[in-house]
């Protein structure tokens, strides 16, 4: 018997479709994830759908050295770094998502660009009301007379309103708020998103018109998140940082034009999101005094150096088991640090609280951070303060040996640009390449060298 109503499960992390409820996804694993949607009620779609697919964007094959690339399949967003994570601008016809927590600064941002770009915008609001959107225009500045504001919701009308005005460019804000008319569960829910997702991206290329959309996730993860539409998208940003502090970092985690390894600094301000361009200097606290526990790690993030500055605290565990905890870090790598330090500088750290923490509230990825670490965890444990003149830059391994990190030269031109007078890296380093600069460059092999080197009184 066909039922009427066309209903399937469907994991809210990787959108896997399942006739009945698992606990745990077959295809990405994770547990209770799966939700019960409506997908369609019997015959409402064929019919409609047909038209989309008439276009000729679904024409006959054509062989790649005939296909034309255009002259101008860039354009730049108004945002130097903005541009530099897309890549070197926004692609004609691309479909770009911009995810990040509520209230980290999505909107502010995408209206930033709006503004910036001078060209015909369509900005599509499902989650705030046009006086609000022109209020927060008045607050960040922006004039361009060329911007539109939408509040419709369902993916139907906006492509209309779309091909009537021939926008420049779309942003939708946010993608959990569109529906299609085509699907009956409701706004946000998983099948949705994918289908509001996919008319976009269609309508991206067809009309050669690029397309942001911005995503939320939730810490709990139930709304339908960006995880689901990264498969869809050309781009994936991801917007980073902590709500309390007011830097913000933009990266790259997928893009089908450019690469992946770029990333954006922002201030969050009283009047909008102002571009850092010298983000060490911003990331390194000014005072002149000594504290335990604090060590400045010569990272590279993106393509470009960043110093800053890692802070720890060991203190005795009052309670029976420890606490360790840690903002900007992964915590189950400060758990391998703390057993590698243990083992192999022979400190003990099995009754401590360890609280870890990366200054201005921002993530660094690069693993020579962990060098900075493991001093400023040193550090703090045995009440001896870093001279503030002292950087690090070295991945750690399990037996406690430094390893290589890459592109050492421009970690110690950034550290000797800034001041500092002594760079500690890692030994093969230095066997290798030999850095000249104006900065003592020390080699370290182990944690134990190290912790005697530094520490040893
Ligand atoms: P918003 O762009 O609304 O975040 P999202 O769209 O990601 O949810 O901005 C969030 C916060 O930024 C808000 O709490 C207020 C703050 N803010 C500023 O500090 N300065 C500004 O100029 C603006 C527009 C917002
Ligand atoms: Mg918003």
């Amino acid at each position: 018997m066909i039922s009427k109503v066309k209903k399937a499960f469907i994991c809210s992390t990787c959108g896997h479709n399942s006739p009945k409820w698992q606990g745990q996804c077959i295809s990405c694993g994770e547990w209770n994830t799966y939700v019960e949607e409506i997908l369609q009620k019997e015959g409402t779609r064929t019919k409609k759908k047909l038209k989309w697919n008439t276009s000729k964007a679904n024409g006959l094959p054509e062989k790649i050295s005939d296909i034309q690339l255009g002259a101008t399949s860039r354009i730049p967003s108004g945002d130097e770094e903005l541009d530099r994570v897309l890549g070197g601008g926004i692609v004609l016809g691309s479909l770009i998502l911009l995810g990040g927590q509520p209230g980290i600064g999505k909107s502010t941002l995408l209206l930033q660009v709006a503004n910036n770009i001078k060209r015909t915008v369509l900005y599509i609001s499902g989650e705030e009301s046009k006086e609000q959107i022109k209020m927060r225009a008045e607050r960040i500045g922006a004039k361009n007379s060329l911007l539109y504001i939408s509040t419709e919701t369902s993916t139907e009308k906006i492509i209309g309103s779309a091909k009537k005005l021939l926008p420049e460019v779309i942003i939708v804000d946010s993608i959990q708020t569109l529906s299609s008319p085509y699907i009956e569960s409701a706004q946000g829910s998983i099948s949705q998103v994918r289908e509001t997702a996919n008319e976009l991206q269609k309508f991206a290329k067809e009309s050669s018109i690029p397309v942001f959309i911005i995503g939320h996730i939730t810490k709990e993860g139930t709304i339908a998140g960006p995880k689901l539409l990264e498969h869809v998208v050309d781009v994936v940003l991801q917007f980073e940082g902590d709500a309390h502090h007011q830097y913000r970092i933009i990266r790259t985690k997928k893009n089908r034009y450019g690469s992946t390894n770029e990333l954006a600094i922002y201030e969050m301000q009283q009047y909008g999101l102002r571009i850092v361009s010298n983000p060490s200097e911003f990331l390194i606290s000014q005072s002149e005094e000594k504290y335990s526990g604090s060590a400045i790690a010569a990272t590279i993030e993106g393509m470009r150096p960043l110093l800053a500055e890692t802070q720890a605290l060991v203190s005795d565990a009052i309670y029976g088991t420890a606490q360790r905890s840690a903002t900007g870090y992964d915590l189950r790598r400060l758990h391998m640090l703390l057993a590698v330090i243990e083992k192999k500088a022979s400190l003990y750290l099995g009754q401590k609280d360890v609280f870890l923490n990366i200054a201005g509230g921002i993530k660094i990825i690069d693993p020579a951070i962990d060098l900075a670490i493991v001093v400023s965890i040193i550090s703090s444990l045995l009440d001896i303060p870093v001279e503030k003149t002292f950087c690090f830059s070295g991945e750690i391994g399990l037996s406690g040996e430094i390893r290589s990190v890459s592109r050492v030269e421009q970690r110690v031109q950034e550290a000797a640009r800034l001041g500092f007078n002594h760079i500690y890296v890692p030994f093969n380093n230095i066997k290798k390449s030999g850095p000249k600069a104006e900065i003592n460059i020390v080699p370290v092999k182990n944690i134990r060298e190290l912790n005697e080197t530094l520490f040893s009184r």
